[in-house]
């Protein structure tokens, strides 16, 4: 097994045509970590991988592995392995061959062959499968010949673009921390492309969130979830109720009161002075909402709406003269008067200060 090694991208940019798909972008994945890149469709996150691994040429900027200037070289000189969405197994070939595939290319002898092949079986649990033709398998199970095909060279990067797109929701979740494990374990510096970002927060040890071509926020799946810098990331990141108003002064204790444009007041926790005056706005998450009496409380909302999804509940709140509803998950039934009116409620520390001004 070849050592943990980092990868860097430098100032990488790239257009196709009129299309920016790349505006200079910058990232540093350290040695074993699985960094997820998380965004929308066409936000950039292929050509991402495509220039990392040498199929496109960037315009501006260089890849380093390790401290290797690799900008130059051709795909089959980066010591890289790759897994798709759509496995592109040898459909004519079993399992074996399918793995073997690189190691033949390299001209490793049958013998050498087999015993690396027999390992990377035993990885990702698919001993009893060498002889199988690949189409006699279930899709979690090719996901996992991809997986061992792209491993069995030793690469020293792993690049991963949707592998488990085409999974349904349960296989998925069980490959996720699969993949996670064998990942771990071979201490592989790995990339994974997902626009699902409950696959990049439990996978990955950063996540890098794009939009548009750029890196907009990179860090922990705890930080960019919990401390989202603009509206862009606390939406994309799950759902998040937006609020907006004006700082009306200090509350001591790090806190600032905030008269809400929806009616009432808030508390609002912030690293830095706020002044007062200053517009700002600010995401809540639905799990951290406390539907309470209206006494107390910041807000008056009416509940439109309940809807039990497994292990909690959803309401949905309309606060009078405002379009965009309210979202509260909470783990027990909450207790709603006849009339339907509540006080809404939640701590100043789970008020997400954003630094973007929302759009009109
Ligand atoms: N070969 C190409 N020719 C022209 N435009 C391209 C090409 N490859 C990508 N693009 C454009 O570059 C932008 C980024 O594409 P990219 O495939 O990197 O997005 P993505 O984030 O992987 O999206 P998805 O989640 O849909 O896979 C898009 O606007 C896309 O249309
Ligand atoms: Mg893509």
């Amino acid at each position: 097994m070849s050592a943990s090694v980092p990868l860097r991208l430098e100032s990488v940019s790239k257009s196709f045509g009129d299309v920016q798909a790349l505006k200079p972008l910058s990232l540093h994945v350290r040695a074993g970590e699985m960094l997820a890149l998380l965004g929308p469709s066409g936000c950039g996150k292929t050509t991402t991988l495509r220039i990392i691994a040498g199929f496109e040429m960037p315009e501006t900027g260089s890849v380093f592995i390790g401290e290797r200037d690799v900008t130059e070289l051709p795909p089959n000189k980066r010591a890289l392995g790759m897994v798709f969405q759509n496995y592109s197994l040898f459909p004519h070939m079993t399992v074996a061959e399918n793995i073997a595939f690189g190691l033949k290319m390299r001209g490793v002898g049958a013998a050498d062959r087999l015993a690396r092949v027999r390992q990377m079986l035993g990885l990702v649990r698919l001993a009893q499968f060498e002889d199988r033709s690949v189409h006699q398998l279930s899709g979690g199970q090719q996901q996992r010949v991809a997986l061992a095909r792209s491993l069995v060279t030793d690469p020293a990067i792993l690049l991963l673009d949707e592998p488990l797109g085409a999974l349904d929701k349960n296989l998925r979740e069980r490959m996720q921390f699969e993949l996670r494990e064998i990942q771990r374990r071979l201490g592989i510096t790995s990339i994974l492309v997902t626009h699902d970002q409950e696959e990049a927060l439990t996978m990955s040890d950063r996540v890098a969130v794009m939009s548009e071509g750029e890196i907009v926020q990179i860090g922990t799946p705890t930080e960019v979830y919990e401390r989202p810098r603009t509206r862009f990331v606390s939406e994309f990141l799950g759902t998040a109720n937006i609020f907006e108003g004006i700082v009306k002064g200090e509350a001591g204790a790090g806190e600032w009161t905030v008269a809400l444009d929806r009616g009432g007041e808030a508390r609002l926790a912030g690293d830095s002075g706020l002044a007062t005056g200053r517009r700002v706005s600010f995401a809540v998450r639905p799990e951290r909402l406390r539907i309470g009496p209206p006494s107390g409380s910041a807000l008056m909302a009416k509940v439109q709406d309940v809807v039990f999804r497994g292990s909690y509940y959803a309401y949905e709140l309309v606060v009078a003269g405002q379009d965009e509803p309210v979202f509260i998950y909470t783990q027990s039934r909450a207790t709603v008067p006849a009339d339907g009116m509540v006080g809404l409620s939640w701590s100043a520390q789970s008020a997400i200060l954003l630094g973007e001004r929302p759009s009109p």
